[in-house]
């Protein structure tokens, strides 16, 4: 087949309808427990002015220097398509008065977003991300409530035990300032070891050669000082209660001193969802506090923590555990009919179906029924109802249950109740929790 003329641009992908399956399962489970824990959902624009992600984010992050979308408007504003969540829940937050409303504020998102990386396995230009922030409360409770949300939901999708939740604190923001000159004193003297990326942020983001991936960085960042050295106290109580909560909440987690996260705004909790195999690589999710954000961004102070996971990434995951979320575009019930009075009976039967919540596809060519039969089997339909001139005249209409390959000739009358009987029963049978 020759190469199509147009493709979709690189790092971006289509969601075909199989994939769409996985989709629409992972935001039931989202909806369900952000829901049933208070949170509501909010949506940012796709694009916001450029200084909302370079003041949040950092404007040595990695993001906001090389993974931005930038584009100018008309009247040269520069704007940028949001690269994560929440920088634009936070300006949401203080622009429609939010702060007013009781505390803390929980907000959950499920969006696409953006990032101008080199496209690899896990890694997109377009990807999805759902994601939960709270504002407005400091105890350490709430990060483990914010953890445990994350855990549940990885739980539910049947990918919790193939991962590694990582925990560490960056302290506040006092205890980072005074790490950061203790890492300036360290690699001082050792310049020539790292690499290039890490020379440069020696002295404008020194917290980031502690996650370089380069080997020799590594060797340098594994006898650094540590952040624990000069934690003050209420920071290591913090610390210290989150992981006697998670303990209560059987939560397992791994303490991991090395990270420390790319964006700028974390203080305290920070936490990401590794996989076993993979390690640091292609972490499924992550988040933290950022208690210093919304005061940064021109509102009161207000502590916050929140977490957002990639969606592609936790599907490649629900593959790789052989986890098939329930086919909700599964065809129930497929009509075939032969002539013109049978197509007119089949019509309105259709729709009756479809009414009742029946999943029904319903053939209205000229096809033989040889041939429609032959399309039902191709979309595994459960039963087909078949009709043709001799069945309208008698007023019946024949059953074939597609699996068992059996069929009864019944009355057409009342064949809606029968199939929403048939299948009611099927379909309760396998109705999970959160199928609301
Ligand atoms: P993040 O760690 O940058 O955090 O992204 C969260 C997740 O989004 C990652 O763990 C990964 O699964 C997914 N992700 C990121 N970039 C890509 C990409 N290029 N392709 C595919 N998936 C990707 C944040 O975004 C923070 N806003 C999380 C947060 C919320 N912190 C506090 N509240």
């Amino acid at each position: 087949m020759a190469a199509p003329l147009y493709q979709c641009p690189k790092g971006t992908h289509d969601i075909l309808p199989d994939e769409h399956l996985y989709f629409s399962f992972i935001k039931k489970v989202v909806r369900y427990h952000c829901r049933r824990a208070g949170y509501r959902r909010i949506s940012t624009p796709m694009f916001e002015d450029i200084n909302v992600f370079v003041r949040s984010i950092g404007d040595t992050s990695d993001i906001v220097e090389k993974e931005m979308f930038v584009f100018e408007s008309k009247s040269g504003k520069k704007y940028a398509l949001k690269p994560e969540g929440t920088a634009g829940v936070v300006r949401a937050y203080l622009q429609n008065g939010m702060q007013q409303l009781p505390k803390p504020v929980e907000l959950y998102y499920i969006e696409p977003h953006f990032r101008y990386n080199r496209p690899q396995k896990g890694r997109y230009r377009q990807f999805h991300q759902f994601g939960a922030e709270i504002l407005g409360e400091s105890d350490p409770a709430i990060d483990a409530q914010v953890i445990y949300l994350a855990h549940k939901i990885n739980t539910d999708l049947g990918i919790a035990d193939r991962l590694t939740l990582q925990l560490n604190t960056l302290g506040s923001l006092e205890d980072r300032k005074k790490y950061k000159e203790d890492l300036v004193n360290y690699y001082t003297g050792k310049e020539r070891s790292l690499c290039e990326d890490c020379k440069r942020r020696l002295h404008n983001n020194p917290l980031r050669l502690l996650d370089c991936k380069e080997e020799d960085c590594q060797i340098l960042a594994s006898m650094a000082p540590k952040l624990s050295s000069v934690l003050s106290e209420e920071s290591k109580e913090h610390f210290r209660l989150l992981q006697e909560y998670l303990k209560e909440l059987k939560v397992p987690f791994i303490l991991n001193e090395q990270l420390v996260r790319g964006l700028d705004y974390y203080t305290h909790t920070v936490f990401e969802f590794w996989s076993k195999k993979d390690g640091a690589q292609n972490a499924i999710g992550g988040g933290g506090r950022y208690d210093g954000l919304v005061e940064l961004m021109g509102g009161p102070a207000t502590p916050a923590i929140g977490f957002a996971a990639g969606m592609e990434r936790v599907i490649e995951y629900m593959k790789e555990a052989g986890i098939r979320p329930p086919n909700k575009d599964a065809v129930d019930v497929f009509v075939a009919q032969l002539g013109l009075i049978a197509k007119k009976k089949a019509l309105p039967l259709l729709n009756e179906l479809r009414e009742k919540g029946i999943n029904t596809v319903g053939a209205v060519g000229q096809a033989s029924i040889k041939s429609q039969m032959g399309l039902a089997d191709r979309i595994q339909a459960k039963y087909s109802l078949i009709m043709g001139q001799i069945e309208v005249q008698e007023g019946t209409i024949i059953l074939r249950d597609m699996k068992k390959g059996s069929q009864e000739t019944i009355p057409f009358e009342g064949i809606v109740d029968k199939m929403v009987r048939l299948l009611g029963e099927n379909k309760l049978k396998n109705k999970k929790l959160w199928e609301e």
